[in-house]
């Protein structure tokens, strides 16, 4: 990074999956008028383009290679932004559970996280950058400007994730999504490389009793206090 980059400001948001960073994220992002980074998406973008590839999840420099050349486009939407592979629109299936899974495991191969740091270090850009992932204020951007953790009970973050299918008019089962809630969280806690876990300096927010409105507002309240600074 130049010293250039290192002077545009950055907001890391960093959690576990469900605790609502992808909407606070999006709303903080459009109030400050700054870019948005969905590191999940790259990771969900890889499990993809593997199956479409045909690259089992044991190949690691096979899933590095496919990183470093990922043909992925994000195009801005009315809804929602659109995920595009070699011009395909893959949001969709970007979404479901099986490609989470497939994410976090794709996302504990080193030579993975390696192969997309440099892409994601590339959002940096002015005015400034709200960074949504696991690592985004320890590993890819430590100089961020301000940091957050945002967390809410696993039991919260199944009933969040059941509601948000059924208004989808998908039929899911709580018990089965907080079990798979769960295992995705030990397997993103305990991996060897960029565990996720806080930043020290990263502002903790447990959101299980708050509404998306709350977060937002505590969000831009310590971002604009840190900005100030
Ligand atoms: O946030 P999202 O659910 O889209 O992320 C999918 C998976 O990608 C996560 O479960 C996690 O394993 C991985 N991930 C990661 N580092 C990031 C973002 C996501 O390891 N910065």
């Amino acid at each position: 990074m130049n010293s250039a980059a290192s002077e545009i400001p950055v907001l890391a948001v960093d959690g576990p999956g469900g605790a609502g960073k992808g909407t606070v994220c999006r709303e903080v992002a459009a109030s400050m008028g700054w870019h948005l980074l969905d590191s999940g998406a790259l990771y969900r973008a890889v499990a993809v383009f593997a199956g479409i590839r045909g690259v089992p999840l044991d190949d690691h420099p096979g899933l590095a290679d496919l990183a470093a050349g990922l043909p992925v486009d994000f195009v801005p939407a009315s809804d929602d932004t659109r995920v595009l592979l070699s011009g395909t629109d893959v949001t969709r299936e970007l979404r479901t559970e099986t490609t989470g899974d497939l994410a976090s495991r794709v996302a504990a191969i080193p030579e993975v996280r390696d192969a997309l740091s440099q892409r994601q270090r590339d959002f940096r850009q002015l005015p400034g950058l709200v960074a949504d992932g696991r690592d985004m204020g320890t590993v890819i951007f430590p100089d961020a400007r301000a940091k957050v953790f945002l967390t809410a009970s696993a039991r919260e973050r199944a009933r969040r994730r059941h509601k948000q299918l059924l208004d989808k008019g998908i039929d899911a089962n709580i018990d089965r999504l907080y079990g798979e809630i769960v295992e995705r969280d030990r397997r993103d806690e305990e991996r060897a490389v960029a565990p996720l876990k806080p930043a020290p300096d990263a502002c903790v927010i447990d959101t299980t009793s708050m509404s998306i409105p709350e977060v937002v507002d505590a969000v831009l309240s310590h971002l604009r206090s840190r900005l100030s600074d």
